[in-house]
């Protein structure tokens, strides 16, 4: 759940005060509701009733070991982009069978493990352009093994004013996907390989759309091309197609009727029947949608600075800990941790971390004209931890996480000590 206020006015996520928790695990700290971001996965699982599935939880969105066995614990697979990632979704109890591997430029080692793990690798390595698929083929042949491969397609469509430039993958410009007009041609290829066995295709749009209309385009789209397929004799060995991921959030709070990845499911699966291919398990591989909402980012007010231009709230976390904002002028909603955030008493704040960059702007909000001590970055469980970095010598943020109405663990805040030791030993 999203954070509540309680009937005393104070911030509560999972049941627990937030400003009883500082106190506990001090700021910046991302907050986890565990128990939140698993019901998500179970009720986008129970969307599928009995069809063949496979949600594959997109693990680049957060990787902390506790909510990926959270969504393995609901049925969830793993969708993964590097050798790293592979490992903790290995590592976290995922089946190498539920487990599918995208990514533009994977290097030998990484198809190595992908290819080598379990009794026949995993579920798919997602092949991204023609040039890859002879490298897959090289990796299977030297392991004397079959490579279960997709094929992600780049549908070409327009995505222009659906989603942040930065984090639109489906269209012509991007690196993404082997080209739709090369999709034959890909699939001559890998059917021809005795080292590959073409066991899906899928697409991928990008991340953060609000409605369903492009996905349900994609999705059409490669339904077609499975009956072309068919209709030739071809793709036998085909299992599953992947719609991707993409399900935006509503970071606004102020949607009546948001997209649930659940509907989602609901429509695509209608288009699968109509395109009579019911027998095929479809693939989703969501990540924010999971996780985004079932979060907060902790930070403590610093100080604060009036001038006749703006009023600053400057706060202990910046575009290192959170850097959404300064990459894709994201806006996340920040709140007090005790009392509302608006009321006669609101003024707006322009919040700013500590960051020696004018894009370390977390936007201007309405807050008490009496500073708050400390706030909390809504909807930030998503590519908030995972994307932090240590710029400035800065500490890494902690990760709080949240069961059971209670704080179950936290990670350890390094000192900066060691950045520092690092810095000083460097090329010497
Ligand atoms: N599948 C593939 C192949 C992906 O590349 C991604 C995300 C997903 C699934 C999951 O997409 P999601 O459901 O989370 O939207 N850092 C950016 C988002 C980058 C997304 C990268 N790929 C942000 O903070 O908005």
């Amino acid at each position: 759940m999203s954070p509540v206020l309680d009937p005393f006015g104070r911030l509560q996520l999972g049941g627990v005060s937030l400003a009883e928790l500082v106190g506990e695990v001090g700021t910046p700290t991302y907050v986890y509701d565990v128990d939140a971001m698993a019901a998500g996965a179970r009720e986008l699982v129970a969307a599928f009733g009995d069809a063949p599935h496979l949600v594959a939880y997109a693990v680049k969105a957060n990787t902390a070991g506790r909510v990926i066995r959270a969504m393995a614990g609901e049925g969830c697979g793993a969708d993964v982009v590097s050798g790293a990632e592979l490992r903790v979704a290995l590592g976290c109890g995922i089946a190498p069978d539920r487990v599918v591997y995208s990514g533009v430029a994977k290097t030998d080692e990484e198809l190595d493990e992908a290819i080598g793990c379990g009794p026949r690798g995993i579920c798919a390595v997602q092949v991204e352009s023609l040039e890859e698929i002879g490298r897959v083929e090289a990796r299977a042949r030297a392991a004397s093994r079959r490579a279960r491969v997709g094929i992600r397609v780049n549908p070409s469509l327009d995505l222009k004013g659906l989603t942040h430039a930065s984090i639109a993958t489906g269209h012509d410009e991007a690196k993404f996907g082997v080209p739709r007009v090369d999709f034959v041609r890909a699939v001559e290829r890998i059917e021809a390989s005795p080292h590959l066995e073409l066991v899906g295709i899928g697409s991928h749009l990008g991340s953060q759309f609000m409605g369903e209309g492009q996905h349900l385009e994609a999705a059409r789209m490669l339904f077609d091309f499975v009956r072309t397929m068919r209709g030739g004799g071809g793709a036998k060995s085909l299992a599953f197609v992947s719609v991707g991921g993409g399900f935006g959030v509503d970071y606004t709070g102020e949607l009546a009727d948001p997209l649930r990845p659940a509907d989602f499911v609901t429509a695509v699966r209608t288009e699968q029947r109509g395109a009579g291919l019911d027998g095929l398990a479809l693939v989703v591989e969501p990540g924010r949608s999971l996780v985004a909402p079932h979060a907060v980012l902790l930070a403590q007010v610093i100080q604060t600075k009036v001038a006749a231009v703006a009023r600053w709230l400057m706060i202990d976390a910046g575009m290192n800990d959170l850097m959404r904002p300064a990459l894709y002028q994201a806006r996340h909603r920040i709140v007090p941790l005790v009392g509302a955030a608006s009321g006669p008493a609101a003024v707006p704040w322009r919040v700013v971390g500590p960051v020696c960059e004018s894009s370390d702007d977390f936007g201007e909000h309405l807050l008490p004209s009496d500073a708050p001590d400390a706030v909390a970055i809504l909807d930030a469980g998503a590519y908030g931890y995972t994307m932090a970095n240590r710029y400035n010598g800065r500490q890494l943020p902690v990760e709080a996480f949240l069961s059971g109405g209670r704080l179950v663990s936290s990670t350890r805040r390094e000192p900066v000590d060691g950045w520092v030791a690092d810095r000083l030993s460097a090329g010497c």
